[in-house]
């Protein structure tokens, strides 16, 4: 029965939840789900969630209190809503989200949402909760439909899942698992699908992407070099970008070919986490502040323009003043094109949450202002230098102003500039003639 029930995903965390968002999408398309962005007229509500940081898992239950009063309202008009908890809040949680919040009729762990469909019918039919958090011997990327064919100019696609680096600050470990890479086959067959559908730019996920070594074509493990030269043959792929690596993993082929592959997007997410080597130690990172110079020096031999971006914990147990001043200093150093920074968050069953020493929540709050502020400068200096050349913008959403579009340009930054709607999708070359904080401005270029 197509099109008779309405679904709502809402989305927290990082871009992984937002592909597996849209896989969702698409498997109850084909149980007769429309998505809604009303949620009084969903019948299913999904919140895909984000453990990462005790503020972005405390936003369930919040968002769970609102929900509770729509189904209400909605079985005063005798409207039935089943109310679903998916991600890494659902892996951590469990039961205990039911016990708190009643109003769930399934929690759904990242590796079972090729089983949603079925776990939502088993809810309804059987009057009573669900839980389903357990990390199943099939692989649910081969139990997912295929992509659909409609979609934007930019996708992602995850091509490998879970960690095992164990940082002591982190839950990934324990909320997507072990690591684990999908074969070469099933990426490239998904590439081409989008490709056909008309995208232009992938963005390839995975938690420790760099670390990628699932099976290749021949049959021999393929490093995530060797899937980027193999997806790049595409021809209806344009950019190809990936996100996030490990300083650990960044090898000499990877580099190689961001020298020599054009597809290869200048832009690369390399988290270093904090700039005391005591503190890295502290944290399990396997790297130095040195180490990451260095390597940092290797990527701009291979790649002179490339943008960097970064992730960078402040207040880490133990982390003194001394140490602080040492995450500005390798700031100050590498230089950012952009960057996320965060207050260190104790998280349940990491082995960061147990360490003596947490920092005082006044403290973390002034060390991340400073380092905002430096972070801060350092993305304006890095937009204002783009001003007057010009970049390809690959045009993937129209601007809030009349006629406007907005794109990326090679090194992520969004660009915006007045083109026809019909430009949407395509890559034009655009003169930068203003830059601000978050974005660049200019003009199309005559073809
Ligand atoms: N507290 C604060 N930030 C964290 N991150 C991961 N775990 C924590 C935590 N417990 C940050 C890291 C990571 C990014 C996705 O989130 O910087 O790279
Ligand atoms: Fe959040 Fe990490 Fe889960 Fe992504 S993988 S949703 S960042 S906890």
């Amino acid at each position: 029965m197509p099109g008779t029930k309405k679904v709502l995903i809402k989305t927290f965390g990082c871009q992984m939840n937002v592909y597996d968002s849209e896989r969702m999408t698409e498997s109850l398309a084909n149980y007769g789900y429309t998505e809604t962005t009303s949620p009084e007229d969903a019948d299913l509500l999904i919140l895909n969630t984000c453990h990462i940081r005790e503020k972005a898992a405390e936003k369930v239950y919040s968002e769970l209190g609102r929900i509770r009063q729509i189904k209400e309202q909605r079985r005063l008009r005798g409207r039935q809503t089943q109310v679903a908890v998916t991600g890494c809040v659902a892996q951590a949680e469990g039961a205990e989200i039911v016990a708190r919040a009643p109003v769930v009729d399934l929690v759904v762990g990242p590796q079972s949402y090729h089983r949603l469909p079925e776990l939502l019918y088993r809810a309804k039919s059987e009057s009573r909760s669900l839980v389903e958090t357990v990390f199943p011997e099939e692989d649910k990327f081969g139990h997912l439909p295929r992509r659909a064919a409609k979609h934007a100019a930019s996708a992602f696609l995850t091509v490998q899942e879970g960690c095992d680096k164990f940082c002591t600050f982190c839950v990934v470990p324990y909320t997507r698992g072990m690591e684990f890479s999908r074969p070469v086959s099933a990426i490239v067959a998904e590439a081409q699908a989008l490709a056909d559908a008309g995208v232009a730019e992938i963005t390839l996920l995975g938690q420790n992407v760099n670390g990628y070594h699932g099976e290749g074509e021949d049959g021999r493990s393929s490093s995530l070099a060797a899937l980027i030269r193999r997806l790049a043959e595409i021809s209806g792929i344009r950019r190809l970008r990936y996100t996030t690596s490990h300083p650990r993993d960044m090898s000499e082929d990877l580099l190689e070919v961001h020298a020599t592959e054009p597809k290869l997007m200048p832009y690369l997410h390399l988290p270093f986490q904090a700039g005391s080597d005591r503190v890295l130690a502290a944290m399990n990172r396997k790297h130095t502040a040195a180490d990451y110079v260095e390597l940092v020096a290797r990527i701009r031999q291979a790649r002179p323009d490339i943008a960097l971006s970064t992730d960078i914990i402040v207040g880490f147990p133990g982390e003194t003043e001394d140490d602080f001043t040492a995450t500005l200093a390798l700031v100050e150093e590498i230089g950012f094109a952009q960057a996320y920074s965060f207050k260190y968050s104790p998280r349940p069953g990491t082995p960061a949450a147990k360490i003596d020493g947490q920092v005082p929540e006044e403290e973390k709050t002034e060390r991340l202002h400073r380092l905002q502020r430096l972070l801060d400068s350092q993305q304006s200096r890095f937009n204002a230098a783009c001003v007057g050349r010009i970049f390809p913008v690959l045009f993937d959403r129209s601007g809030r102003q009349d006629g406007q579009l907005v794109g990326r340009s090679p090194y992520l930054q969004p660009v915006h500039a007045f083109a026809n709607s019909d430009m949407l999708g395509r890559i034009l070359q655009v003169e930068i003639l203003g830059a601000g904080p978050n974005s660049l401005s200019g003009v199309v270029q005559a073809a």
